[in-house]
């Protein structure tokens, strides 16, 4: 798969595209707050948008969401249950097929109950669940869910390339086994350590 990382909107929300090279079939990972970017790099990466993917129903990146999508001719997924409006509701493992590839969805509650990672094989797509070098905790997150969370996404092979929705990190992407090196969220071995740290 082809991965193009950009920054969008006032927030400057990464959004991705993802392209099966043979096929063209694409999916693009959020919509940040601003369309004009992602359509133009649409079109130099001559792709075939079939997905727009919501992470989670944070405004910043899905404000633009079906705007983006009508524009595309692409339908919009969100997990499951997620006030997010979409034409696919995804449950957990469910497959996005692009040409011979696919990305799965792995639902990661815990910044949000909706939150979602998406993952191609080689890369993981991780919204605001996990960003490099810290973790998407606010005051309304579910902080037992979100440890599970991480647990899953760690669990994916070491070399795959993690790809966060926001630029936190001294570098914009990094793989999971730097990750687990340098990330001071992904050192706790059970759950009660990690819910002290949090606290
Ligand atoms: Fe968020």
């Amino acid at each position: 798969m082809l991965v193009r990382q950009m920054k969008v909107g006032p927030m400057e929300n990464f959004v991705y595209i993802v392209k099966d090279e043979a096929s063209h079939d694409a999916l693009i990972v959020d919509s940040g707050w601003e369309t004009g970017p992602i359509l133009r790099a649409m079109e130099e990466a001559k792709a075939r948008p079939k997905y727009v993917v919501a992470t989670h129903e944070h405004f910043d990146h899905v404000s633009t969401i079906d705007e983006l999508a009508d524009k595309v001719g692409a339908d919009v997924v969100a997990y499951k249950g997620s006030p997010v409006r979409c034409d696919i509701e995804a449950a957990d493992m469910y497959e996005l097929k692009l040409g011979g590839s696919a990305a799965k969805v792995i639902h990661t509650p815990g910044h949000t109950y909706d939150s979602l990672c998406l993952y191609d094989g080689r890369n993981v797509f991780t919204g605001d669940t996990l960003f490099v070098g810290t973790i998407g905790k606010f005051e309304r997150s579910n902080a037992a869910e979100i440890y599970q969370s991480l647990r899953s996404i760690m669990g994916l092979p070491g070399d795959t390339v993690m790809y966060p929705g926001h630029d936190y990190g001294d570098v914009p992407s990094r793989t999971l086994a730097e990750e687990r090196r340098s990330n001071p969220y992904l050192g706790f071995s059970d759950l009660d350590s990690f819910l002290s740290a949090f606290s």
